[in-house]
């Protein structure tokens, strides 16, 4: 069956439940989503009609939603087939939609392709499956700040992650080389700041450019049909707009944002290099006016419980030279340094106050301690586990995604032949080993965690899927598999099958080296 992520518990039974023209779906109360989706998976290959019961008159799919199942949570599920009854049952449609991408994997690998397939056995073995998550928060973040990527590729990359029941698409909408999502208040910020002249062509201590223009933004529908399409999947999309630090692309757009140093400045173009800049957002009223400006356009957009606000990387050496800036420190009591968490603690407040609870890197905690973060913030730790212990401390939940562990734009492998990526490598065997639950934190103080994918040398949907696949399958097994019973050779086992369905789905993963020698695929 080699499911990924491993379910909780999985019985196998003799026989199968085959599906033909004549198989019934049917949905309770409140499955009706799912029923959609399932449909919507399975027709373009197996041209299943999976009509409602009465009026197909074979055996039967159906769906439903359990209440008194509330041992399953909100995205558990349980799924019992035999030859003549599919059922799934969820205490909440979540869950149903979790059962659906299990049912789904459970079909011959043919079922994952996008065009019709004939000659197949569409048959389900007899299963009783019962799958609860481990933690809560599984997502992926995609970078589309260095590079724009199409619509469609969020669209199939939301796909992705719902395939591999994951539930967070952490949109990095942001930074010094690019602003991608459309403000009707500050029209600049893509009309300038989406566009930019050159880039990178090399390792960035090469500082060779290309002088290839190029761009892109998403309009506010465009952005509103992906939290749509997420939805109906299971998945929320959580925007992320990087304040104060990594706004280059911004100060571009609107160069009274950079703030002012006595004597001549040079002008800001949307940044062609990487690294960590130091144009960044003069810590005054005009930039939290601008920071409130963009967040209500965002929130309108976004109904995610969660709004990402960055938060990382802000050095303070134009603050320091800044007598304005100076002063604003002296009024308020702080050191210059402390400016930033204070400007973090005012965006915070002002999402708390709408309703939202605010996403940080973990440098919001590091940097300024000026003002603590309101209740119900989280903490993304980066930088390791030490940013985490501190957000608990502090009564904070966390996500881990320590750049060691679980930033899969770095290379998979040592040696020539892979693509030019950050340098450090993270193999597949190492995330299949991430702990994502620093001792002496429990699983209740982590939210959980995701892969990053910073694109600096990401160009391509492509290079992005390469960098992602397989280590986001691995990924999506350690934050809803329970630890125990974790073992490599065994997921690489399932993991040889798991490729054949990516295969239907044209994903251009990077085939992984031990699979020669990993365990044969398990029955
Ligand atoms: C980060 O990698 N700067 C969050």
């Amino acid at each position: 069956m080699d499911l990924i992520p491993r379910p909780t518990s999985v019985l196998r039974r003799t026989g199968g439940f085959r599906l033909t023209p004549t198989t019934s779906l049917t949905a309770g109360p409140g499955a009706e989503g799912a029923a959609a989706l399932l449909r919507d998976l399975l027709r373009p290959a197996t041209g299943l009609p999976l009509a409602p019961a009465g009026v197909a008159r074979g055996n039967a799919i159906a769906l439903r939603v359990d209440e008194r199942a509330a041992d399953l949570g909100a995205e558990g599920y349980r799924l019992d087939v035999s030859p003549e009854r599919a059922l799934l049952t969820a205490a909440a449609p979540t869950g149903l939609l979790r059962g659906v991408q299990t049912l789904r994997q459970l079909l011959p690998p043919e079922a994952w392709g996008d065009r019709p397939v004939r000659g197949v056995r569409w048959e389900l073995p007899c299963v009783s499956v019962r799958d609860v998550p481990r933690l809560r928060w599984r997502g992926g973040h995609l970078d589309v700040a260095r590079w724009w990527m199409p619509p469609s590729f969020l669209f199939r990359y939301v796909d992705l992650l719902a395939a591999h029941k994951m539930n967070v698409l952490h949109l990095h909408l942001t930074d010094d080389q690019g602003w991608r999502m459309e403000i009707e208040r500050r029209p600049r910020l893509t009309e300038v700041g989406a566009w930019r002249s050159h880039s990178m062509a090399g390792a960035l201590a090469e500082e060779r450019y290309d002088d290839v223009p190029h761009g892109g933004f998403y309009t506010r529908r465009e952005l509103g049909d992906l939290v749509a399409y997420a939805a109906r999947r299971g998945v929320t999309v959580v925007p992320e707009i990087d304040l104060p630090g990594h706004t280059q692309a911004a100060i571009a757009a609107y160069p009274e944002l950079g703030g002012e140093l006595p004597g001549p400045d040079e002008p800001v173009e949307v940044s062609p290099r990487w690294g960590v800049h130091d144009r960044i957002l003069d810590p005054g009223e005009a930039s939290l006016d601008f920071c409130r400006d963009v967040l209500e356009e965002v929130l309108d957009v976004f109904p995610s419980p969660f709004v990402h606000i960055g938060g990382d990387e802000v050095p303070t050496t134009r603050w320091r030279a800044s007598p304005s800036v100076r002063r604003r420190a002296r009024e308020l009591g702080l050191s210059v340094d402390g400016l930033h968490g204070w400007f973090t603690g005012e965006l915070d407040a002002w999402l708390h106050a709408r309703g939202r609870r605010t996403v940080g890197w973990d440098d919001v905690l590091v940097a300024g301690r000026a003002r603590p973060l309101s209740e119900g913030a989280a903490v993304m730790s980066w930088l390791g586990a030490e940013g985490a212990l501190a957000a608990a401390a502090a009564g904070h939940e966390v996500i881990m995604t320590p750049y060691d562990w679980t930033y899969l734009d770095y290379g998979q492998a040592e040696g020539p032949g892979e693509p030019l990526s950050m340098g450090h490598v993270t193999t597949l065997e190492k995330v299949y080993a991430f702990d994502p639950v620093p001792a002496p934190l429990t699983d209740a103080q982590v939210l959980g965690t995701q892969g990053q994918l910073w694109t600096e040398y990401l160009p391509t949907p492509e290079r992005v899927e390469y960098a992602a696949f397989p280590r986001l399958c691995a990924l999506a097994e350690v934050a809803w598999s329970p630890p125990a019973g974790r073992d490599l050779g065994e997921f690489l086992g399932r993991l040889r099958t798991h490729l054949t369905r990516l295969d239907r789905m044209g994903v251009r993963y990077r085939p992984p080296d031990p699979l020669s020698s990993s365990a044969p695929p398990t029955d």
